[in-house]
């Protein structure tokens, strides 16, 4: 058992001693009532992780004024959300761990704000400049010095009331291309006063509102500042120009840095996905460390604890801070610290929390992950005994056929899995078997153990039939047989050179040096991506445009693939159906 001897070890933000190095980095969660006070299913969240053993909650970011409030996010606009907050802050604390509150007004995005708000939100949807924003096209109005000064007050008003509330710390975030990161960046910000040009005006703003919170709240109070530590986009933010800026933010009265990376033009390295590595954004808080003599946290892709680890004793940051991983299992700090690495429940990076974020969350209240069903289902989300045990076949030992026979036998069934190959895991182990996709594994590995300690018996290398039914006589058959890759009818199909992408990628079958790749979705982008890799000469055509079949692809994930295949001379041919 490897020891995690830096992540376990007692750090301090300012006067706050935290238990271990790991905090929860802020995640919206669209889980709060509409007016922006948390509810019970938004505390019971957060007070699973507490429980799980981290040593700082983030919380996400939180509205410092009533024009810029979003439905379901939180609000801290006035004194009457005090009593609200005060209750989660308390809940969180004897759950075990401190929690600090971010305050972040979303400047340019609230023109995605739907719904009879949005009339309102434009006034305040400000920027340092009048540019267009990519995303919505919206033309944003530029910060008068009287919207900077009323900003400042509202600003650190919200994070008086964060301390009043019972938080231990509060956030604010300038990372990420929301209002206070637009001042910081060249890319957004083309001032020419005060606010404007060199990096030191750009960061004006931002140390203006740390000052005037630091009067507000005292010294004792611990204030973190989450920065970008490179856009990675042309124009924009630079490491040199955060090595410039972050002193300042010290100087100005700030604890703590948080160094994430991006903007709303470039998420894809703040949402890693499974196609980038570990702690890709690690280098940036080590440079900043370099700068200051404060806490430096990092964050981005730290799942794997041999990672987390490694990062903390090569001194690139002195705490972790960990998204996704707490939503895919808001027991990890427990099960690391106790050496429970097997049944660590990994975040694959898939990025599903965030491509439903805008749609189905907002409807329904609550964040969705792919490996955690019971995410903001914490209380009420239990597998109960059964009152009558049925004796259950699963037929299928794919990643459903699995799961259905391991909640059955929690259930107290007796249960029976067929497969007919000789593994379990079926379309799963091949997406596994994808370079970058190697994660996939845990969630197999995560399942296989289940399965096996729920007392489910597995039967491999088993097609099941009638015969086999009948002698068997179950009470119930349940049918996960996983689905078949799709053939299109076209003439030249059966052809000896054409094959399945899914062969292609499981080495069971060669091309040449010439491939066309028909279908430009994520298993055609993958397939054609592998092959260009490979150096063959790679077109794709597609019916739709590229990422897109019915849904769009999520938007991360698209665009990291559309950039390799760019780089690697991938002829695309979208709106091209093959006749
Ligand atoms: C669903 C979701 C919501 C997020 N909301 C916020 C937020 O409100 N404020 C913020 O600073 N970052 C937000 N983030 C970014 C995370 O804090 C974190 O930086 C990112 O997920 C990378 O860390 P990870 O690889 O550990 O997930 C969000 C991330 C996700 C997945
Ligand atoms: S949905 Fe995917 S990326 Fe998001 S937490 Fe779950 S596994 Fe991780």
């Amino acid at each position: 058992m490897a020891d995690y001897i830096k992540l376990f070890e007692p750090g301090k933000i300012g006067n706050k001693t935290l238990k271990n190095r790991i905090i929860m980095s802020p995640m919206q969660t669209f889980s709060y009532d509409s007016d922006g006070t948390p509810n019970q299913k938004t505390i019971d969240y957060f007070v699973a992780r507490a429980r799980g053993g981290v040593g700082l909650i983030i919380c996400p970011g939180a509205k410092p004024t009533a024009e810029s409030r979003v439905p379901g996010t939180p609000s801290f606009y006035d004194d009457r959300f005090i009593p609200h907050f005060r209750k989660l802050a308390d809940a969180v604390h004897e759950a075990g761990s401190l929690v600090a509150q971010q305050i972040n007004h979303t400047g340019k995005a609230l023109t995605y704000t739907p719904g009879k708000l949005q009339e309102e939100k434009v006034l305040e949807a400000i920027g340092p400049s009048p540019l267009r924003y990519v995303k919505t096209g919206a033309l944003l109005r530029e910060a008068t010095k009287e919207d900077i000064e009323r900003l400042v007050e509202q600003i650190s008003e919200a994070a008086r009331r964060v301390r009043d509330s019972g938080f231990d710390m509060v956030e604010f975030h300038a990372a990420h291309g929301y209002l206070l990161a637009t001042f910081l960046s060249p890319f957004t910000n083309r001032r020419t006063d005060d606010y404007g040009g060199t990096p030191e005006n750009r960061a004006r703003f931002l140390c203006e509102i740390i000052r005037r919170t630091r009067q507000k709240v005292g010294e004792g109070f611990p204030i973190i500042i989450r920065i970008s530590g490179s856009e990675f986009l042309p124009g924009g933010t630079v490491i040199e120009d955060v090595l410039i800026q972050a002193p300042l933010l010290i100087h100005a009265g700030a604890t703590a840095l948080h160094i994430s990376a991006g903007a709303h033009e470039n998420t894809e390295v703040q949402f890693l996905s499974y196609l980038w590595p570990d702690a890709y954004i690690s280098h940036l808080a080590s440079a900043v460390k370099g700068v200051v003599d404060v806490p430096v946290i990092t964050v981005g892709k730290l799942g794997n604890p041999d990672v987390a680890e490694r990062v903390l004793e090569e001194r690139r940051a002195d705490f972790i801070a960990l998204g996704r991983s707490l939503l895919a299992d808001p027991e990890w700090v427990n099960k690391v610290r106790e050496g429970r690495i097997s049944e660590l429940r990994r975040c694959i990076c898939c990025n599903n929390c965030w491509d439903r974020i805008f749609t189905k969350s907002r409807e329904q209240g609550r964040l969705f992950c792919t490996v955690n069903p019971s995410l903001h289902r914490e209380k009420t989300f239990g597998i109960k005994v059964a009152l009558v045990k049925k004796r259950v076949l699963v037929v299928g030992g794919g990643l459903s056929g699995m799961e259905a026979a391991r909640v059955a036998a929690m259930r107290g069934h007796s249960v029976t899995l067929y497969e007919s190959k000789d593994t379990l895991g079926g379309q799963w182990r091949l997406a596994s078997s994808q370079p970058g996709k190697e994660i996939y594994n845990d969630v197999l590995k995560h399942l296989e153990k289940g399965l096996y300690d729920a007392g489910v018996s597995v039967r491999l290398n088993t097609n099941v039939t009638t015969p086999l039914i009948s002698q068997l006589a179950p009470d119930v058959v349940i049918l996960a047989m996983g689905a078949a890759p799709h053939t299109p009818v076209i003439p030249g199909i059966n052809g000896s050179n054409v094959v399945q992408a899914v062969d292609v990628i499981q080495g069971k079958v060669s091309v040449g040096e010439r491939v066309v790749v028909i279908g430009g979705r994520l298993i055609g982008m993958e397939t054609a991506l592998f092959l260009s890799e490979q150096g063959k000469h790679v077109s794709i055509v597609t019916a739709n445009k590229l990422g897109e079949n019915g849904k769009k692809l999520e938007e991360n994930i698209y665009r990291t693939l559309r950039d390799r295949l760019i780089a690697k001379g991938v002829q695309i041919f979208p709106n091209c159906p093959v006749l």
